[in-house]
This record gives structure tokens, sequence and C-alpha cells, in this order.
């Protein structure tokens, strides 16, 4: 196996890191909700979509397997698909994760790693520091007092964390820096800025908003001025190490579990608009913070989410931007809807003003993206110009070039051509200069091994699969199997590998590291292949019979191909020799011995 895609990485060290790292609590923080399920947990599939969970994950086995898109593997192949990392970096991420140190890891990647662990100390300490400034009276008084008066409840507060910073130039500067925290350490990370008159806090007299991440890590904080006369209204930390406004929703640490159980989360603009409809019991929404949805920003939900609602004010520039990031949500493969709020309102004033249930009714009315678009051509009068109707159809062609489902697609185009008055094949013309076929019926894949798509495997493939499954069971069986058949008599590609790998570890080891198996397959389907049969639940009761069930078959269809090769050669090359028969002979003798 020196082919393995991480030999740099001695296999003690990746063995340390994985086994240190549940799967489990890995695979639930990245936002799947796992559910007990006897011994396994399991979820609906972040790879396919279903509508029953056919996601399994294995406490004892430490392997991830869909009974359902046959992916699977341990927690560094799961971090690889969902997460599009490379091996390395799925190893850098879970040593990280357990604070662990990685050997060959190049002494800059560590550093940048230890340092970002101090910024998010400092982060940590400056959060609890402007909360208790905040809760000071003497200090915070007003500030709080502005707070209730915005209708935010002690408990809130206290959950966001909110604080408060002293107009001084130097409050957090001394605060920080007495705790033994470097100037270079509070520029790093935008709490500071260093002016000609000396280092200088950035956040002055204002309202603070902790930004967390998905993890509940600090990473940043926006800041309120306490009257709308102060400009600006708000100041937000920089782009640094540990922030990056595009790839942080406000407010997602909290919403996670319940935009898992609704499916839904909740898209709005403002730190105070996701804290007052958290407060009111809208616990799914996140808010961009004014800033224009992207790819990450869609991947970010896509984790968690499965339908957007945007819950925007539609004269404010936000949304405008907004909609032009639309795109990248429905290409996560996410449903998008949108409502929009009276001119002028938010979500923060309209819960205020007339109460979460008018709010969750508003909700009701979310119509999806692309009726939106629709309702938005057909209300302009212009809509008669031919111009103007060409350009709409081009733009919804465009929305409709993202979405993922065929069946939606469909109801789409025709809901399209209806309401703007064109014949559906103007529309998939369209579509086809944007590189989109009209549905065809999708066939399996007849490659993809699993026992539930059994039909997609030639009779003798099905053997071949049965074994193999059977083997990784029960791993003593291996060396009969070996003394019986080669790999090279497996004729399915992938199975032809898995029955290699098995081979060759019996070779070394007692018993073989289905961990190390799936660590050096470079090919998913043979991750997915190893951890199906790891997983599978039908164990059948008698695995040695099995095998050799599946043996006596495979040695039968072998003999078949020896008798074929020496028939063909009989018949093309005419050797009528009596060896050749009497071989043919031998041959139908032997394969009758394994008949059933
Ligand atoms: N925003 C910002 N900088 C500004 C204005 C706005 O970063 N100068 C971001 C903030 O995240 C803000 C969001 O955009 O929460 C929405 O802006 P806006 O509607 O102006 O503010 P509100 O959230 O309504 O703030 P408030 O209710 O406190 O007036
Ligand atoms: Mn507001």
């Amino acid at each position: 196996m020196n082919s393995s895609p991480n030999h740099i990485i001695p296999r003690e060290v990746i063995d340390d890191i994985r086994d240190g790292n549940d799967i489990v609590e890995v695979i639930s923080e990245l936002g799947i909700p796992l559910k007990p399920a006897g011994k396994d947990y399991k979820a609906l599939c972040p790879f396919h979509s279903e509508k029953t969970p056919s996601f399994t994950v294995s406490t004892e086995k430490q392997i991830f397997n869909c009974f359902g898109c046959n992916t699977g593997g341990n927690v560094i192949s799961f971090l690889q698909k969902h997460e599009g990392k490379s091996f390395r970096e799925a190893i850098e991420w879970l040593a990280e994760r357990i604070g662990a140190s990685l050997p060959g890891r190049d002494e800059k990647s560590v550093q940048r790693s230890r340092k970002r662990l101090e910024l998010q100390d400092l982060n940590r300490f400056a959060m609890a520091y402007f909360h208790k400034q905040l809760l000071t009276p003497t200090v915070g008084g007003r500030a709080l007092a502005y707070l209730k008066n915005r209708g935010i409840k002690d408990k809130v507060i206290q959950l966001f964390q909110l604080g408060y910073t002293k107009p001084e130039r130097r409050d957090l500067v001394k605060a920080a820096t007495q705790t033994g925290f470097s100037i270079q350490q509070l520029v790093d990370v935008g709490l500071i800025k260093n002016e000609e008159r000396g280092p200088t806090d950035r956040f002055r007299g204002r309202v603070i908003f902790p930004i967390l991440d998905e993890r509940g890590i600090a990473v940043g904080f926006g800041g309120r001025a306490l009257s709308n006369e102060l400009l600006p209204k708000y100041l937000n930390s920089p782009t640094t190490p540990l922030y990056d406004k595009s790839k942080i929703l406000y407010n997602l640490h909290n919403a996670r579990l319940a935009i898992q159980k609704t499916g839904t989360s909740i898209l709005v603009e403002g730190y105070l608009d996701a804290i007052m409809l958290y407060q009111a019991g809208v616990e799914n929404v996140v808010a961009s913070l004014g800033t224009s949805l992207n790819e990450s920003h869609a991947s970010l939900l896509r984790r968690f989410a499965t339908e957007v609602i945007i819950v925007y004010d539609g004269d404010s520039a936000g949304f405008q931007a907004t909609l032009r990031g639309l795109h990248q949500l429905l290409k996560e493969g996410l449903r998008v809807r949108i409502v929009l709020l009276p001119p002028g309102e938010d979500p923060d004033l309209f819960v205020r003003n007339r109460g979460v249930d008018a709010f969750k009714a508003l909700l009701n009315t979310a119509i999806n993206l692309i009726e939106f678009q629709i309702q938005r051509a057909v209300q302009q009068d212009a809509l008669r110009q031919v111009g103007v109707k060409a350009q709409a159809v081009k733009e919804i062609s465009l929305t409709l070039s993202n979405v993922k489902s065929q069946v939606e697609l469909t109801e789409y185009i025709k809901y399209t051509a209806r309401e703007l008055d064109i014949d559906k094949t103007v529309l998939w013309s369209e579509l086809r200069h944007l590189g989109i076929k009209a549905a065809r019926p999708v066939h399996p894949s007849r490659n993809s091994v699993s026992p539930d798509k059994k039909k997609n495997l030639i009779p003798r493939e099905s053997i071949e699969w049965q074994l193999i499954e059977a083997l990784i069971q029960c791993p003593d069986l291996i060396s009969e199997a070996k003394e019986h058949l080669d790999h090279r008599d497996f004729t399915h590609p992938e199975l032809t590998k898995v029955a290699q790998m098995l081979w060759e570890a019996s070779r070394f080891e007692n018993g073989i590291d289905i961990q190390y198996l799936i660590d050096t397959s470079v090919d998913e389907k043979i991750r997915g292949i190893i951890s199906n049969a790891t997983l599978r639940k039908t164990v059948p009761p008698n695995l040695k019979a099995r095998v050799d069930g599946c043996l006596k078959k495979l040695k039968q269809f072998l003999l078949w191909d020896l008798e074929r090769t020496v028939r063909s050669a009989v018949l093309t090359q005419g050797h009528n020799s009596i060896d050749m028969l009497a071989e043919l002979v031998e041959l139908s003798n032997r394969r009758r011995q394994f008949a059933p």
C-alpha cells in the first residue's frame, strides 16, 4: 500500500487523531441531527435527498454509511466528503479539534493555529469584559436601559452576551494587556487600532454584539451607537484571521438546532432582527449582517437547512444585493422563499408592533424565489413590451438553471410559461443555452455496489459482493478465501480492489484494520463498499457457510471462464487434439464438483 495518500503523516499519528475524535460527536457538530437508533445513530443523508433516514453512524465501529446512496467511511472520510477537505486537511482539522499536534506539519501552520487559539481566547475575554461593563450600572446603565427600551429581556442579554464599551480611548487596551494579552494580539483580532496617539480601542461607547461562529466561538464584534445621531450606526470587526463576514451568519450557533428540526432557516438582515425574533420564539433565525449573500453563506446554511425564508424590507439596499446572491442558495440545493416586509419596516419593528403571531402568519405567505421573480416581472406593466419580456425570461431562466430537482424545474417551467404567457419551448431553449437539459429518467449507475441496489449487479458480481461483505464482517475467514481465490479472480472493478486490500492486509496483520483500509482507499466508492459491509445489519447466521458457498460459486464461474477459453481456442485454432478434448472434459467435471 505504498500509494496511500497519507504517506507523509505516520500511520500511528493518523490512528491517534482519528481515534481521539468520536465520529458521532464530529458529525453532530457539523450539523447533522443524529438520532439514536438502537446501538447506532441515524439521520437523513446529507449526501442525497431522501425522506426516511438511511444515513447510519456507528459509535462502536466509528464508521458511517448511507444505505441509500452508499456513501461511507470513517470520520476522516466524512470530513473529506462533507466539508470538501483533502485527506490532509481533514487530519489537520481533527488534530486541531482535540488540540493534538501533527508532526511534519510545517512550522507556519502550527504557528497559525496556535495564534488562532490565542486570538479566540482574547475574544472570549473581551466578550466577557464587555458584558460585565454592560451589567455594571455606573458604566453600562444607559446602554442597558437602551437595550431594555428596545424590548430585550435580561435572559436574552445574557444568552447573546451583549455588552458595552466605555467611551474611553484605552479602556480595553488596559484591561486586556493587564490580563496578559499583547497589543499585537489586540490589533490582530481587530479590537484596537494603532493610531498616532498610540493604541486605541476600536469600539467605544457602543452596545456590543459578539459575533459567534456556528460552533459558538467568538470571532468578531458589532458595536451599535447609543443614539441614531452618532455615526456610523454600526461598527463591525474588520476581517481578521478569525472573522470573515462573508462566512458568518449571526445567531447560527443558537439557531442550528431549531433549523435542523424544522429544516428551515429564516434569514434577516440585522443583529436586532435576529435577537428579537429569537426572543419571541422564532428560534431558527440567522442574520446576514447587512452583507450580501454569497457561496460560503449558502454552503454554511446547507449544512443545517433545506429551505431558507428571506425576510427583508423590499426597499432596502440589502435586499437588492441579496436577490443577486440567491442563486447561490439554489445552487446548493436549498429551497428559497421570500417575504417582503412593508416598506421601512424590519422584523424587529414588525414583531414589536404586531406581535409574533402576525410575524408567523407573514412567514406563511412566503412565496418561492421563482414565483417571486415572476410576480415582480408581471407587476411591471412594461412586460407587454417585447424587450422587457425577453429580459424577464432571461433572468428567470438563470434562476431556473440553478434549480437542482428536475421535478421542481419542470413544474416551474410550466408555471413560468403560464404566467408570462410564453411557450415552454422558449424557456427550454433558454435553459439549453445555459447548459441545462430536459429531465430524463435517471438510470442508476451499474457500478455502484450496494446491497439495496443489488439489482444493478450481475449475478457474478453479486456473489463477489456477498463474499466481500462476509469477509469484512468476519476477517478470520480471509485466509481460507485466499487459498481458493486470487483477488484478480474478481470481476467487479471496485470489489477487485477491496479484495486486493483484504488479501494484502491479512498477510501482515492479525485481523484487519477497517479504519486503516478506509484511510488508504483513495476511491470513495471503495470506502462506501467497506463501510457498507461493516455496518450491514443482516449478518447471515453462519458466515463460514456463506463464504464457502460464495467461494464455490465463484470457482464455478472461473472454471466456466477457463472452459470457454479452451473451447474457443479449439474452435478458432482448430486444435482438435486429444489433449485439448481431455482438458475440456476434466474442466467440466471439476466445475460440476462445485455445483451446489
Ligand atoms: N449594518 C452595518 N453597518 C451599518 C449599518 C448596518 O454593519 N452602518 C448591518 C448591521 O449588521 C445591521 C444590519 O446591517 O444590523 C441592518 O442594518 P439596519 O437595518 O440599518 O439596522 P438595524 O438592524 O435595523 O439596526 P437598528 O434596529 O439598531 O436600527
Ligand atoms: Mn432595526
